[in-house]
């Protein structure tokens, strides 16, 4: 059987478990809605309308009634059409693994490319597909030339793909790494901006951060870092595991030199496909890091030049764009707003109803995004996390603190039964 075909199953179905033409119409008003202003149904101050439609959404996705999956910033679920389309493909390469046959997946990869392209706004030569953020992060931490007497600047909280990454190659090659921390709660963006600002000498050459942060959930304003590291003909470096999926990305209003990401977490599969973005006046700066069958020495994408990494599975990298078709029928805005919701809903009745529990993270959804993390006095994080997967079947991660990351396959009532059983556990 043909990949299409299934796809065309896929999608069909989709739209039916959804009651056709239904979403392409959906918009999301706004992110809070008082109880004042409306007359539609509220629950604790958020309308219920929403929660029909959200509650579709869930369909598509197998995770079981008795679960709650809370840990979209580590893994998320992939929706049927995506799972459709990727084991369609793998039923056929058990039967048929010919060059032949196989001669469709290049076309596969490359439609994935395209509609990546048009996702995150930019060009498609500038972006390539490979496994996941860290090999991306570390494409860019590899490849680009720094010597003695260079300097680059750091967000202390980056992950280790991108900070002790960056350490292990000064270490090498004798540039020195400065470190910048974020004050503990930030009150406005330009707090977040001023720290990068102050730590810039005629030294520095690359400012890598996260967009969003994997321990405190902190969301940097990645424009404004971007705009200042440009002005001083520095190179920016967005690692956007976090956002890539969760919020309304677009790479060239961003204006980012480098951006990286994962599409098995909040982009909702395939499993094990990174995105990498360079951007085009920049690739020529980037040496490869791994050279393989298809590589040549001029005129390449960035996903030629960077991302020949041998054989690869082609259902993921083919069915990519499925994944990239369930975000556009939802809509990129509706996604991120959603993302939000849940989390204002969530820090809104932790406050109330759990006072004595700390935030690590922002409340304002200005400086803050998908992820949540919270503390209980005097508990350790890893025992919360476990008891809540195995008393109550919800998955958070003991990361930071307690990290709680909503996504679209969740709904109010999900949010409520985490915090009824987070008020079990803090006593
Ligand atoms: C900010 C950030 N960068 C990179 C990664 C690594 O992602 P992956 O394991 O998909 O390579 C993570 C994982 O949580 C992350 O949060």
């Amino acid at each position: 059987m043909k990949f299409k075909t299934t796809t065309q199953n896929a999608r069909r179905n989709f739209l039916k478990n959804l009651g056709t033409g239904s979403l392409a119409a959906i918009s999301l008003p706004g992110i809070l809605y008082p109880k004042e202003t409306t007359a539609m149904p509220v629950h604790n101050g958020f309308f219920l309308q929403d929660e029909k439609y959200w509650a579709q959404i869930k369909k598509q996705f197998a995770v079981p009634s008795n679960l709650i999956m809370l840990n979209a910033a580590n893994l998320c679920p992939a929706p049927a059409s995506v799972n459709e389309k990727v084991s369609g493909i793998m039923s056929g390469l058990s039967k048929d693994v010919s060059f032949q046959y196989r001669k469709q997946f290049t076309e596969g990869r490359k439609n994935s490319i395209e509609a990546l392209a048009m996702y995150t706004g930019v060009a498609p030569d500038e972006i390539g597909i490979t496994r996941n953020t860290s090999e991306s992060n570390n494409i860019i931490v590899n490849g680009l030339d720094l010597k003695a007497g260079d300097e680059i600047i750091l967000w202390d909280q980056n992950h280790p793909s991108n900070g002790v990454a960056w350490e292990e190659r000064a270490k090498r090659y004798g540039f020195k790494v400065k470190k910048v921390s974020m004050p503990e709660n930030p009150k406005s963006v330009e707090e977040l901006v001023k720290p990068f600002r102050e730590a810039i000498t005629p030294q520095t050459k690359l400012i890598a951060f996260s967009h969003i942060s994997n321990t405190s959930g902190i969301a940097l304003p990645a424009k404004l870092i971007c705009e200042l590291a440009g002005s001083k003909n520095i190179l920016s470096f967005v690692d956007g595991a976090q956002s890539l999926g969760s919020t309304d990305l677009n790479l060239k209003l961003m204006g980012c030199d480098f951006y990286t990401g994962s599409t098995h977490k909040w982009f909702m599969g395939p499993l094990e496909n990174g995105i990498l973005y360079i951007k085009k006046d920049k690739v020529a700066q980037v040496w490869p890091n791994i050279i393989s069958v298809g590589w040549k020495d001029s005129n390449m994408t960035v996903d030629e030049k960077f991302c020949a990494l041998g054989q690869r599975n082609e259902a993921t990298l083919a069915g990519l764009v499925e994944t990239v078709n369930f975000h556009k029928t939802i809509g990129k805005t509706n996604i991120a707003n959603r993302v939000v919701q849940l989390n204002d809903y969530l820090k809104d009745q932790i406050r109330t109803k759990i006072p004595a529990i700390t935030f690590l993270t922002p409340i304002s959804p200005e400086l803050s995004a998908g992820i949540t993390n919270i503390n209980l006095p005097g508990k350790k994080p890893a025992d919360i996390t476990q008891k809540l997967y195995d008393l109550f079947g919800i998955a958070t991660a003991p990361t930071g603190g307690i990290r709680i990351a909503p996504h679209i396959y969740n709904s109010l009532s999900d949010i409520d039964k985490l915090v009824s059983a987070l008020q079990t556990l803090v006593v």
